[in-house]
């Protein structure tokens, strides 16, 4: 067994699908982590739950139930614990919903960040790392680059995330954090999030119901792996430098189009898909790919999953949980 290290870790939104992940990652390197989620009902807690059962029984984790927005709480956390570094996924995540609940999305993810980097500097914690979004780059040409012009972004979840990494910048300027903004590129996985194609393609695919696909099925996205984004995560954290670097984590390869991902699900489960073609949402990309020179070179990384691989994973997780899985709304 890894022996457990003093080195501790915050990990916000620890029973996300991200951050069970990510805390299965730092655990296995032999850190220790301290996770808090609020299990935000936005899709089914009971993931959440399975998220988090699943790393407490394999890991060496404290875990505390309640929101990064509760100020109290935020302070007897770092009150109590000497933090090493802190990993920020807590989040409103989900660009369709945001433009219904824009107030949320600023709320969580600008104002919890910048409290976090707050609190950060008052108790001398300097390294941090948060999750921002491929959405940035929505009108941007492609492959993404890191310094592509995002400033205008085109729905509240990109400006709420844009809002943090700006927060983040002038802690790092004025207050010397090390900071990492790990643009993330559609991660997919097991135990993945029901508001996200993957999650739900497998589902309905699995139910023998009607695949609801917004557009025509030709947009495209730049699949990334669950474990290959935790590695990732977790070696930003490891840099421990001064430095204020945004790099894009992605999935490096030729981008997958959404008729694509339906073909690799009928041929994993064994069945025929049936879609319904509804309008394009607002607010989503056509399609997004990543250049990832730069977390190849800063970080020593690059995915090591092909999406062939990653979708008979997740396919296999989706048949072997089926039992509760199907009570879960899509
Ligand atoms: N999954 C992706 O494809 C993707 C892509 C780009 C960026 N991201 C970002 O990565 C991070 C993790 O995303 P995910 O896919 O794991 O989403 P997720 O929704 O599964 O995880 C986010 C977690 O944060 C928790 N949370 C929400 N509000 C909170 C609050 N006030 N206090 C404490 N916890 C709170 C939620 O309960 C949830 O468990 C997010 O910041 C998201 O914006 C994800």
């Amino acid at each position: 067994m890894t022996p457990i290290s003093s080195i501790m870790i915050l990990v916000t939104g620890g029973a996300g699908f991200i951050g069970s992940e990510v805390i299965r990652e730092l655990t296995s390197a032999g850190l220790s982590v301290l996770a808090i989620d609020n299990f935000d009902p936005y899709y089914d807690p009971i993931l959440k739950r399975h998220r988090w059962e699943t790393v407490r029984n394999s890991s060496h984790v404290d875990f505390v139930e309640g929101s990064i927005l509760d100020e109290k709480l935020m302070r007897q956390l770092f009150e109590s614990n000497k933090f090493d570094g802190v990993i920020n996924l807590a989040a409103m995540a989900g660009v369709r919903y945001s433009i219904e609940k824009p107030e949320k999305y600023i709320s969580v993810n600008t104002l919890g960040s910048l409290r976090l980097l707050e609190l950060m500097r008052e108790f001398k914690v300097n390294n941090y790392v948060m999750a921002s979004t491929s959405s940035l780059y929505a009108g941007c040409e492609m492959p993404f680059t890191e310094d592509s012009d995002v400033r205008f972004p085109l729905s509240p979840y990109a400006s709420s995330k844009l809002g943090a990494e700006t927060a983040a910048y002038t802690y790092n300027v004025n207050h010397g954090i090390s900071v990492k903004v790990l643009r993330y590129f559609t991660v997919y996985g097991p135990a993945g999030r029901p508001d996200m194609s993957p999650f739900r393609f497998i589902e309905w695919v699995a139910r023998g119901e009607k695949i609801q696909l917004y557009g025509d099925g030709k947009q495209s996205r730049d699949f990334t792996y669950v474990s290959d984004v935790a590695k990732a995560t977790v070696s930003a954290l490891q840099m421990q430098d001064s430095s204020f670097e945004i790099i894009n984590i992605g999935g490096g390869a030729e981008r997958t189009s959404i008729l694509e991902l339906i073909q690799l699900i009928e041929k994993n489960i064994g069945r025929k898909a049936h879609i319904d073609f509804l309008p394009k949402s607002p607010g989503d990309m056509l399609h997004t790919s990543a250049n990832i020179d730069k977390a190849n070179s800063i970080l020593g990384w690059s995915p090591t999953t092909s999406v062939e691989e990653g979708i008979e994973l997740t396919v296999s997780w989706h048949m072997a949980n089926q039992d509760w899985l199907t009570k879960i709304d899509l």
